[in-house]
């Protein structure tokens, strides 16, 4: 077995446990999705509008394909893929669930960010929410994004940000956790230990799967977003979050101090 492979099993076993979102009905995932990140319907509503095109890297559960494609113009095309195959096959019963209010016909499939199976400038638009940062080389995966992207063609990236506090914490954790790991030569073994007490990843939140869980997890300052899009023409940066919820002061808006790098880059 190649190290490649091992690296996306880990990663398919993990996503395939913990599927991004809440597990129920798609109205519930969809108003706990957008209640947690005000500021993104926004954005979906101004992508959908601009492309004709769109490939989603990591679709997860498939609640942001549904709005994107209730918004885009028929005739339109959306295509989105994650490596984890349940999280596909819950998109797509969101999507045949949904069919009635959307302009355009999803379609999925199970694929992998580092190596996408679509032909060079394939695509008006990458969307990509809180994925990269989660693949074993994510400057594989932007080179990929910029491959399948036409000349002037746009990527819509979600990164997770350097410094931010949650992101900072997790990552604290993490290596407490490789440390334990390293003297008991364990694999994650405080995700194992508290995972193996509950069958159920409802228990889980996204922050504790983060910290110890999740196989790969970067973050990003200024300079690594523009050196990770240097072969983009132009790349625009904004910043999102907290995550806050309805206790966010800062609404649905831009903040200064949220944790994730949305990253407009144009090929
Ligand atoms: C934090 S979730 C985000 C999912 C979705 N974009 C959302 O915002 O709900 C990360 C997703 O990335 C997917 N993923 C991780 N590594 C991947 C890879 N190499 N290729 C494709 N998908 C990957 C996981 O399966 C998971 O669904």
């Amino acid at each position: 077995m190649t190290s490649d492979s091992t690296e996306l099993q880990s990663t398919r076993a993990f996503w395939n446990a913990n599927p991004c979102g809440v597990h129920a009905a798609f109205a519930l995932q969809k108003s706990q999705r957008y209640a947690m990140e005000p500021w993104l319907p926004e954005q979906l509503l101004r992508i959908a509008k601009l492309h004709t095109s769109i490939l989603e890297v990591g679709c997860g559960q498939g609640v942001d394909s549904i709005v994107l494609c209730s918004n885009m113009k028929s005739g339109s095309r959306y295509f989105g893929i994650d490596y984890s195959e349940q999280s596909v096959e819950v998109a797509k019963a969101n999507a045949k669930s949904q069919s009635s209010s959307m302009n355009v016909t999803p379609m999925y499939a199970t694929g992998n960010a580092e190596s996408l199976d679509f032909g060079d400038a394939s695509f008006q638009a990458v969307y990509s929410m809180g994925v990269l940062h989660h693949t074993a080389r994510p400057p594989v995966a932007v080179s990929e994004v910029l491959r399948v992207l036409e000349v002037g063609g746009k990527a819509y990236v979600v990164l997770y940000r350097r410094p931010s506090l949650k992101v900072g914490v997790a990552k604290l954790l993490r290596c407490f956790q490789g440390a334990l790991d390293y003297i008991f030569r364990t694999d994650r073994c405080i995700y194992h230990v508290l995972r193996s007490k509950s069958s159920h990843s409802k228990y889980f939140g996204t922050m504790f799967l983060e910290c110890f869980g999740v196989p790969y997890m970067e973050w990003y300052s200024r300079d690594e977003v523009s050196r990770l899009f240097s072969g983009f023409s132009k790349v625009e940066l904004k910043t999102y979050g907290p995550n806050l919820g309805r206790l966010n002061p800062f609404g649905k808006s831009e903040t200064k101090c949220g944790y994730f790098w949305w990253v407009e880059a144009t090929k």
